[in-house]
């Protein structure tokens, strides 16, 4: 890997990387669509990061198919699907590890000890390994972005991080590899995310703008459905996650919780047209 990116910089390609845990959908295509159009080469690396998973989390049924993926990563750009083995990715030194930044404190970090200490280690390493000029995340994981956004300004990380936004599907379900775990009836209960969220864009978009009744708003809808068991669900400042008085200019809509067995998370940005109107 290393060989081939000093092989692009020696040749003046600029590197793109999406990182990704593989099980790719439309959304990993939209990351990699996005990378091509500002990079020459895209470098989609699968790595089901066991540093992430909590040990009552989901890794050992994390989908995995490598064939498909390839398939679909060549068929959105990509030029390389780098796939390290743990030995690879977890060396010898691996107790070495990366200390998330303050944005990591909260919400995913306080109901997933560790996660984004795994996500801020795995990252560095698949950057010093594949060396990009450029690497996109999907604004799906919002708060991930906002961590990888700030540990890398933290470390002078020689790379541009890129986002790329959400893909839904037709009625508004954030597409996620885990929503391959979903029943039919659990595919269904988990619209009231989306629509929970856009109530409260609507709300604001009539003038509503305390946090406060924004954020009731949303727990009542997401009360509504009894599948949906919300584990937090807040209106926040775009760059310091913190829960937000008044939704003046823009916001972030985070939310997570379990339907059934399958804990999904979702996030809607809150522009400033939508509390301008
Ligand atoms: O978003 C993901 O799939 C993972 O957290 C990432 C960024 C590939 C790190 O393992």
């Amino acid at each position: 890997m290393r060989t081939w990116s000093r092989l692009c910089r020696e040749d003046k390609l600029r590197l793109g990387l999406v990182p990704t845990m593989g099980a790719l959908h439309e959304g990993h295509a939209a990351l990699i669509r996005r990378a091509k159009t500002t990079c020459d080469r895209v470098v989609v690396s699968v790595f089901v990061n066991p540093l992430q998973f909590g040990p009552n989390e989901d890794y050992q049924r994390y989908p995995r198919d490598l064939m498909r993926d390839s398939v679909l990563a060549q068929q959105a750009g990509a030029d390389v699907l780098f796939v390290p083995t743990p030995e690879e990715m977890l060396p010898a030194a691996a107790d070495v590890r990366v200390t998330p930044p303050e944005v990591a404190r909260r919400w995913e970090g306080e109901f997933r000890p560790g996660h984004f200490e795994g996500v801020c280690t795995i990252c560095t390493r698949l950057f010093n390994v594949v060396q990009p000029d450029r690497a996109v995340f999907g604004r799906k994981d919002y708060q991930q972005l906002r961590v990888i956004e700030d540990m890398v300004a933290g470390l002078l990380l020689p790379v541009v991080i890129e986002s790329a936004a959400t893909v839904r599907e037709p009625e508004g379900l954030a597409l996620s590899s885990r929503n391959s775990y979903l029943s039919e009836e659990e595919r269904s209960a988990a619209l009231v995310i989306i629509r929970a969220m856009r109530a409260v864009e609507a709300a604001l978009r009539s003038g509503e703008r305390s946090g406060r009744v924004l954020t009731q708003m949303l727990t009542d809808h997401l009360r509504c459905e009894p599948m949906m068991k919300t584990q937090y669900a807040a209106i926040t400042d775009p760059i310091t996650l913190e829960p937000l008085e008044a939704v003046e200019r823009e916001g972030v809509v985070l939310v997570a919780g379990h339907i059934g067995t399958t804990r999904l998370i979702d996030n809607l940005h809150l522009t400033d047209t939508a509390a301008a109107q």
